[in-house]
């Protein structure tokens, strides 16, 4: 008796790990669109391009992030390496770029030195819509020169003019300082009396806080913490002198700019590292922040560094391309190929491909079926791409060394000969 051929066994794949994303050919339109947008926002405002690893010693985020935030007590992905260091994804670009700064020596590179990335970063978080566990920010990081507003308002210019850019409108500038280590110091106490008689109804979390780091009670989500805060104190009202002086020199600047923006006295973000103003960028109809960031003058000096001034931001890239496709604005498609190549008989199809490279010498967009399609399939192929232009390529034209040009629109053709096809095509696409 024959033995029955073993049966093949389907492998199931498991899907994309939670919350991680491709990103398909169809968006990458999108994605160029915003990445060539930072590419000229950066240049434009004089910020050089920094990329860092993806992974990190967990202890940078300890350190600088903070060992109270949600990101480093909630968030990390670790990394089982061989070694015995303790690795990480990243899951913010800031920590990295200040390492970057220090271990370099970069100071030398300017006062202040303004940096820019983008990339992935990694945040165990519940997925929802605008939130993943791996997302893409760009940032700007202005380090080093002088303590002055005018930096944080490049920062925020930077980001502003890169989603005008991106055609996202109706957004709204949030600005906030957290005063500084003379003044924090006595709002925090004021917040904790605030709170004082009303722990027992805090969530979890802020009645953990409330002790170590009120400010985060401000920026609680859950709907008992925000009904809470409504008569909180406001920092604006326990500003020390010099916090007064720099928050109104801001405000100044605003003037100079077309940018509007609204105090939030109650913003604070999620980060240990800010020492001043911080802000954020919404846009209507999304609960979600589509940047955010602020002043961090004690980090460089924290992490090992000179007392170094520091202002930064980042956007969130997913959350951009999910607002410009919600408001269906700029879709940019490929550019349409300029001609279509239609071949017919084998020997034509092979010698496509050296028809193809002289259209790409002579720097002429063209589309092309190389399959085994039908005369009729590839026409309708030539129509779907939307080329002006049909190039016929059969028996006949490769022994003649020829080709046929045919216009899509008037179906008007013309055979000419391989060697000035290039430039009949100019000719006709003129
Ligand atoms: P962040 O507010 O944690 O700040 O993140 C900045 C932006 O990254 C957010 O506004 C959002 O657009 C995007 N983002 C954050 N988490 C997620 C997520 N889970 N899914 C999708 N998008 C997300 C920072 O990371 C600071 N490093 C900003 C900064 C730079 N401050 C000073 N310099």
């Amino acid at each position: 008796m024959s033995k029955k051929p073993a049966k093949k066994v389907k492998v199931q794949l498991a899907g994309a790990p939670k919350g991680m994303h491709d990103i398909l050919p169809q968006d990458q339109p999108l994605w160029e669109k915003v990445r060539k947008a930072t590419r000229e926002i950066s240049d434009f405002y004089n910020f050089h391009r920094i990329d860092t690893p993806i992974v990190e010693h967990i202890e940078l985020f300890e350190r600088a992030t903070g060992q109270e935030t949600d990101i480093v007590q909630k968030q990390m992905f670790n990394i089982a390496s061989r070694g015995n260091d303790r690795l990480v994804l990243r899951p913010e670009g800031t920590p990295g770029v200040v390492r970057a700064y220090i271990q370099n020596g970069l100071s030398h590179m300017g006062q202040p030195l303004k940096l820019y990335y983008e990339g992935p970063m990694f945040r165990y978080e519940q997925p929802q819509a605008g939130r993943f566990r791996q997302f893409h920010q760009i940032g700007f990081e202005v380090m080093g020169g002088e303590d002055d507003s005018l930096y944080d308002i490049q920062v925020m210019q930077a980001c502003y003019r890169l989603i005008e850019e991106l055609k996202i409108k109706n957004t709204t500038l949030k600005i906030n300082t957290l005063g500084c280590k003379n003044c924090r110091p006595v709002y925090k106490k004021k917040l904790q009396e605030y709170y004082k008689n009303k722990e027992k109804d805090l969530c979890v979390d802020c009645k953990r806080r409330l002790a170590t780091n009120p400010l985060r009670l401000l920026d609680c989500k859950e709907e008992k913490c925000v009904e809470m805060k409504k008569d909180a104190p406001v920092i604006l009202d326990h500003l020390c002198a010099s916090c007064t002086k720099s928050f109104k020199g801001l405000l100044e600047y605003f003037e100079e700019l077309d940018i509007p923006y609204l105090p939030d006295h109650y913003l604070v973000r999620g980060l240990d590292y800010y020492t001043g103003v911080v802000f954020e960028i919404t846009t209507e109809g999304f609960d979600f922040a589509l940047g955010g960031g602020g002043r961090y003058n004690d980090l460089v000096e924290q992490m090992g560094g000179r007392k170094t001034s520091a202002v930064g931001a980042s956007l969130g890239v997913e959350r951009l391309i999910e607002v410009m496709k919600a408001r269906e604005i700029g879709e940019a498609i490929k550019p349409k190929p300029r001609v279509f190549l239609i071949h017919v008989g084998d020997i034509a199809r092979k010698r496509s491909l050296g028809i193809i490279e002289r259209l790409r010498q002579a720097n002429i967009r063209v589309k092309e079926s190389l399959g085994k399609d039908s005369l009729k399939a590839q026409f309708r192929n030539a129509d779907r791409a939307g080329a002006p232009l049909a190039l016929i390529f059969g028996q006949k034209e490769a022994f003649e060394e020829n080709i046929i040009i045919r216009d899509m629109v008037t179906g008007a053709q013309e055979t000419v000969p391989l060697a000035k096809m290039a430039e009949a095509i100019r000719r006709r696409l003129k």
